[in-house]
């Protein structure tokens, strides 16, 4: 019993706070949820055609109901699919691995798309935020996801303070459901919490019922989101029925390592972290200091090899930068080989990641004339 609880709080996972080396399977046991098995993803492959190699990285991992969204799709009953994003400062890499992911599935699945971007919830939970300050990056960050290529007649960019009128009829359904005892048990909020806070959690319930209310009949919702957010998700599917709604489907992905090697990228750790407006200066920099599977001397290196299971570098590359598995693998063999060493490797990241954002910063400078076709108008 002891040991357990020893284990248990080796890491830390709420919507607010990631600490500690993660292990995902005692996540899932954690939070009940299911793992992604062969039986989905070969489900998935069947419909879409092909994979995502995301899927078979096994870095979407664990889902509720996914199997249901499937059927349901198969019967011809589309989903809709709902992810986003906390607009805190710029968008950072991390961000973008679940909506490539979920551009990839609007691409196959040919559904609806809604982001939301919870400038309330960085005003709320952050003390420094102003309302000035989140909104405005929620607008930035909008640029990144229009820039990822969504389809704009199917694709809806929530911004909570401007689209409240929309959202707050649904948030107060759930609102109304939810009992501060169990708000307090799953977020671990505390008598001085603040009270917006409080209520927050009904506010990203809220798109999870809008395909329903905008369609007139009853849409399955699926949601691809990082693992830390499913204890919202846990607390919508409680009372989706009850106020007669599907119960959202969840598709988790693990959290992108930051650079420095521990815990999650996160937007205050700008140092670890590669933001999409990065020049590459700014990467080369970032990249040099991260921390690396690396031996104290390239001699070393040569003779007994790297150690790309803890490394940064070659995280990146398997979470986001590099689609082709043989490379992976190929760079993370040379490097346990020792034919590979440190500096080369960071090069070769450094080539993707500044490849991927030159182009994407075009796009993101274009997309500024754009907003509008995205932005929920209501
Ligand atoms: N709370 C999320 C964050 O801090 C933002 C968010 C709102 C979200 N709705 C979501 C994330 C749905 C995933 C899915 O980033």
């Amino acid at each position: 019993m002891q040991d357990e609880e020893a284990t248990e709080e080796e890491f830390t996972v709420t919507p607010w706070e990631v600490e500690g080396k993660i292990d995902y399977e005692k996540l899932t046991e954690k939070f009940g949820t299911e793992k992604v098995d062969e039986e989905l993803l070969s489900g998935i492959e069947d419909i879409a055609g092909e994979t995502h190699f995301m899927l078979r990285r096994g870095i979407f991992y664990s889902h509720r109901d996914l199997d249901w969204i499937l059927d349901e799709y198969e019967k011809g009953n589309e989903f809709a699919l709902y992810t986003g994003r906390g607009p805190s400062g710029h968008t950072h890499v991390g961000h973008l691995m679940p909506w490539i992911f979920a551009k990839w599935m609007q691409d196959k699945f040919d559904v609806e798309m809604f982001f939301q971007l919870t400038d309330d919830e960085k005003f709320l939970f952050k003390f420094e935020n102003t309302l000035e300050q989140t909104h405005s990056y929620a607008l930035e960050n909008a640029k990144d996801i229009i820039a990822l290529g969504f389809d704009p007649e199917k694709t809806h960019i929530l911004i909570d303070t401007d689209n409240i009128d929309t959202l707050y009829p649904l948030a107060l359904k759930a609102g109304k459901r939810l009992n501060f005892s169990n708000v307090k048990a799953v977020f671990g909020f505390d008598n001085s919490t603040n009270v917006g806070s409080i209520f927050y959690t009904a506010v990203q319930s809220a798109p999870c019922f809008l395909p329903t209310e905008l369609n007139e009949k009853d849409v399955p919702v699926l949601i691809p989101c990082g693992i830390d957010q499913d204890p919202h998700f846990r607390l919508t599917r409680d009372i989706a029925e009850t106020i007669g709604y599907l119960k959202p489907a969840l598709l988790h992905n693990k959290l992108a390592p930051s650079l420095d090697g521990t815990g999650k990228m996160s937007a205050s750790q700008p140092k670890t972290t590669i933001f999409t407006t990065d020049s590459p200066e700014d990467v080369d920099e970032k990249v040099n200091e991260a921390f690396t599977g690396g031996r104290i001397s390239a001699e070393e290196q040569r003779k007994k090899g790297g150690n790309p299971d803890i490394c940064a570098i070659q995280n990146y590359r398997f979470f986001i930068f590099e689609s082709d598995d043989e490379r992976v693998d190929d760079i993370a063999k040379r490097c346990r080989n020792g034919d590979i060493l440190c500096g080369e490797c960071k090069g070769l990241l450094k080539e993707n990641i500044n490849d991927f954002l030159e182009k994407h910063q075009k796009k993101r400078e274009k997309a500024k004339d754009r907003l509008d076709e995205f932005l929920f108008d209501g």
